[in-house]
């Protein structure tokens, strides 16, 4: 494994009924607040009330930023952080998704800094400016299995008149606090419950088909998360009321995305570089735009992988043919863990999607610029040239 520093400063509140301490534990963030949130849900399903009901009895000063897109916008950034200036808050509550928590730790950090949003954004991709290094408090409240972003520095942001979509992680994004409570869950629809499930699988795939290949303890977390979703995904999809089922989901998608399954491992993480692509294009679900263009990589990306593809389709999949490692059996491995994403409802093929292919060349233009090395690769195992991800798009049609 590779040298690393792991230093996560998330205090997580993790459980059933947890919700109750978000009084008390905001109380100790400030005096004002900024709650965001998405398009509807949290007030639909009456956690919005709760909240600010809880808040209202500790004598917290709420203000509001609801309607954040999934795959939020550059604009909510901008219009959170006006907020937080003009109404003086000094701490900041996600209430939601992944899109609403990124959108949250990106306004947090967007008050201090001294340039358009944007360039924050572009700070990792590129861009000529520095990360930000300042935020506001924040506590997230996560209300679906997914992304993880209620315990990680990152934040993904769509900015919609370059069509891009980009991932940008500076150490003070990270929250504060985070209670997730996994009765919140039950009510994610059997699609984006799907989709989550999807994305939580392609965070532990991409550390598990990088470099270096061989990693004993992570390669057995990371097949314990696989396992988890095997086993409790279909319950959570067909039975949303499912607690146990949503509780080990949960818990799994946050164990995917904190950085420790990541630690001692490459972070190239291209499945999800072309994803991003797709979904500023198309504005499809991050997790549905995965389980089209995993499967497909994992085929492409064969030859690169076939031992590891095969230990999973063993040790996951219980393929025992694939305790030999060859071509055949690592396709087999494939072909399990594109079923299990068909069995739960995800999409494994863009025309599923409506996407067809006239905009591929564009969308390989786009990740080779915007995240290519000097040599114009996408770095990945194997390195993906501007025709690789065509072939990988095509594969995935
Ligand atoms: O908008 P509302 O009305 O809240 O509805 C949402 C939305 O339609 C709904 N939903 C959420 N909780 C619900 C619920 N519906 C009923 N009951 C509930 N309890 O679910 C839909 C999807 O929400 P969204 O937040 O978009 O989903 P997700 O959590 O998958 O987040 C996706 C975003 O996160 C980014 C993705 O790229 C995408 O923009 N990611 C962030 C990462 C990070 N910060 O570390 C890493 C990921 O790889 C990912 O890229
Ligand atoms: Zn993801």
């Amino acid at each position: 494994m590779t040298n690393f520093i792991f230093q996560n400063p998330v205090k997580m509140i993790f459980g059933c009924g947890q919700i109750r301490m978000a009084g008390k534990e905001a109380m100790k963030l400030g005096k004002r607040c900024l709650i965001v949130t998405g398009k509807g849900s949290a007030k639909k399903t009456g956690v919005f009330s709760r909240i600010f009901e809880m808040l209202k009895k500790e004598g917290i000063q709420i203000s509001e930023l609801p309607g954040i897109d999934p795959n939020p916008r550059i604009n909510h950034v901008i219009q959170g952080a006006e907020i937080c200036k003009k109404e003086k808050i000094e701490f900041l509550i996600g209430l939601g998704g992944g899109s609403v928590m990124d959108c949250t730790k990106a306004i947090s950090a967007a008050v201090f800094y001294p340039l358009h949003p944007w360039e924050m954004v572009l700070s990792c991709n590129g861009g000529k400016h520095s990360l930000p290094s300042r935020a506001l408090p924040k506590m997230m409240i996560p209300t679906i299995a997914a992304t993880g972003s209620e315990m990680n520095a990152g934040s993904v942001i769509t900015n919609p008149d370059t069509t891009e979509k980009l991932f940008f992680v500076a150490q003070c994004m990270y929250p504060e606090v985070t209670i997730a409570d996994p009765e919140l869950t039950a009510t994610v629809p059997p699609d984006q419950t799907a989709y989550g499930i999807s994305d939580i699988m392609a965070h532990v795939t991409e550390s598990y088909f990088t470099d270096p290949a061989h990693n004993p303890l992570q390669d057995r977390w990371v097949e314990s998360v696989l396992h988890i979703m095997r086993e409790f995904g279909k319950r959570a999809v067909v039975n949303g009321g499912d607690i146990e089922a949503r509780t080990q989901i949960q818990w799994a998608s946050i164990a995917a995305l904190n950085g420790w399954i990541q630690a001692g491992v490459k972070k190239g993480f291209p499945v999800h570089v072309i994803e991003h692509a797709l979904s500023a294009h198309y504005d499809i679900a991050h997790g549905a735009g995965l389980s089209i263009i995993n499967p497909a990589w994992m085929k492409f990306s064969v030859k690169h992988i076939r031992d590891k593809l095969c230990q999973m389709g063993s040790r996951v999949f219980s393929l025992d043919e694939c305790r030999e490692p060859d071509d055949k059996n690592a396709f087999k491995a494939v072909s399990a863990f594109e079923t299990f994403l068909n069995i739960i409802g995800s999409p494994t093929r863009l025309s599923k999607c409506g996407i067809r292919s006239t905009k591929f060349e564009r969308i390989a233009d786009d990740i080779i610029r915007l995240a290519g090395n000097e040599k114009g690769f996408l770095y990945g195992r194997p390195d993906l040239s501007k025709d690789d991800i065509i072939r990988i798009l095509e594969m995935a049609a």
